[in-house]
């Protein structure tokens, strides 16, 4: 293929000039090119099977698009992401959270107006329905708080009849104002519950993120003041978790919606996929792994135990599918652990300390150099979020009720999406060919 100044006119995503040859014995197939406004092109192979009765394989989508997004983008080469073509670092230092839903959503940073009419919509939706409560006390008291979340928020549809009708535009939109907004009420409640306090309600004097804290860290007896500090770092690190492209998560949300599915009932099954260690959960495994290196002259072995397959061993906050450079994130959420750890008086956090050393020294490491694997966003938030005082399970949680703008603006685009049809991928089949029932 030919760079791309030279390989065709036409809008972004659209077939470019080019074409690709695929040549299959002696059979030689064209297929076309299309281009994005930024990142590799892509070989479209949607005719692919119509054309040559072949499939392509491809486990876990390392080489494919599954859809045309105009919302974020990443260079894993470069360590770049972009939310509608900002930076992520320019977004977290100089916006907040609600600004950056406004952004995802609708593709423009909001003007004063905008924000404030915005803000005021999603504090409209912060109380969930009352009966709620109640449903909540049908869990275990010592139920993961990510098991809480995965339920109530599938039950939301049975609460919100009024806005799931995916082919109403309004409904589209007030699903997503109620998600985005009772997203830290549950979460909050689900914590609540897990620690045997009363609810807290939403108070909407406050910004998005100071409410969440006030609903996580209130109790009825006492005031309750909101420290800045925390919560605008906290805010910091839901803009750092507000999407992030075709991700395992985001990729379930557009697979369940591509049914027709509800929203609630696809963001349900986002908050399930999230839940995985090897997603959303790393980051309370990256912290239980720096609690079992325990000190700083034990980081060597662990590093030596990574390295070594056998041991079935990895370092938690490591490594990434699409970076293969410092991950963005992990800078600003690097700066946000130290700024955070400073104004509590954590300056000697141990697990600061390992977690440091363990960077420095895989770092210079042949395997990790040479794997291209750096720090990745969960390396230093389980510090972070544990210094503020969330425990470690309700980390996934706070990760999930961030993501919920992305997954609902992915989800939401993939609706709007004229070529949107059900998700259904196919397989390379290796069980036994057609045999017939043995006879008696
Ligand atoms: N520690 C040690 N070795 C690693 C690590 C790690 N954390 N990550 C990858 N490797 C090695 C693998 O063993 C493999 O080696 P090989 O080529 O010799 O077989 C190579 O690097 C490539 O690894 P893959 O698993 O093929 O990479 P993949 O892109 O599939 O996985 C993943 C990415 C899942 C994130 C992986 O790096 C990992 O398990 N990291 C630890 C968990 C983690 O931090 N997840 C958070 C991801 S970020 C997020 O969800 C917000």
């Amino acid at each position: 293929m030919s760079d791309r100044e030279t390989n065709g006119a036409g809008s972004p995503g659209e077939a470019t000039r080019q074409h690709a040859t695929l040549t299959i014995g002696n059979e030689q197939y064209e297929l076309d090119v299309r281009r994005g406004t930024i990142g590799p092109d892509v070989v479209d192979v949607g005719n692919l099977y119509k054309q040559t009765g072949r499939f392509t394989y491809d486990p876990g989508f390392t080489s494919t698009a599954n859809c045309k997004s105009s919302i974020t983008f990443i260079d894993g080469d470069k360590g770049e992401l972009l939310y509608r073509g900002y930076p992520i670092d320019q977004l977290a230092e100089n916006t907040n959270f609600l600004a950056v839903c406004y952004l995802l959503l609708y593709g423009e940073l909001p003007t004063n107006t905008e924000f404030i009419n915005f803000r005021r919509t999603i504090t409209n939706h912060t109380m969930v329905h009352e009966q709620m409560t109640r449903f909540f006390t049908g869990y275990r008291r010592d139920a993961h708080p990510m098991a809480v979340m995965v339920g109530t928020v599938g039950a939301l549809s049975s609460f919100y009849h009024d806005s799931t009708d995916i082919t109403d535009q309004e409904q589209r939109e007030i699903a997503s104002h109620r998600m985005i907004a009772k997203m830290p009420t549950i979460a909050a409640m689900a914590y609540k519950y897990s620690i045997g306090q009363p609810f807290i309600y939403p108070r909407n004097d406050l910004d998005y993120t100071s409410n969440f804290l006030q609903m996580c860290f209130a109790v009825p007896s006492e005031p309750y003041i909101v420290n800045p500090i925390i919560s605008r770092a906290l805010d910091r690190i839901f803009i750092l978790h507000a999407d992030h492209e075709q991700n395992a998560s985001t990729s379930t949300v557009r697979l369940a919606g591509s049914s027709g599915a509800n929203p609630f009932a696809c963001i349900a099954s986002g908050i399930a996929c999230l839940w995985g260690p090897a997603h959303g959960g790393a980051n309370e495994a990256a912290l239980n792994m720096l609690k079992e290196i325990g000190s700083v002259d034990r980081v060597p072995e662990f590093v030596a135990k990574a390295k070594d397959k056998s041991s079935g061993f990895r370092l938690m906050g490591f490594g990434h599918r699409v970076y293969k450079n410092y991950d963005p994130r992990a800078k600003v959420m690097q700066k946000t652990c130290h700024e955070i750890l400073d104004a509590l008086g954590h300056r000697d956090d141990p697990l600061l300390k390992i977690a440091i050393e363990l960077e420095r020294i895989a770092l210079q490491d042949e395997y990790f150099i040479e794997k291209k694997l750096y720090p990745n966003i969960d390396f230093y938030s389980g510090i972070t979020l544990r210094a503020i005082g969330f425990p470690v399970e309700l980390f996934t949680v706070l990760f999930a009720v961030a993501r919920t703008v992305g997954w609902i603006a992915q989800w939401k685009e993939m609706i709007e999406d004229p070529e949107q049809r059900i998700g259904r991928p196919r397989q390379l089949y290796i069980g036994p060919p057609r045999r017939e029932f043995p006879a008696e």
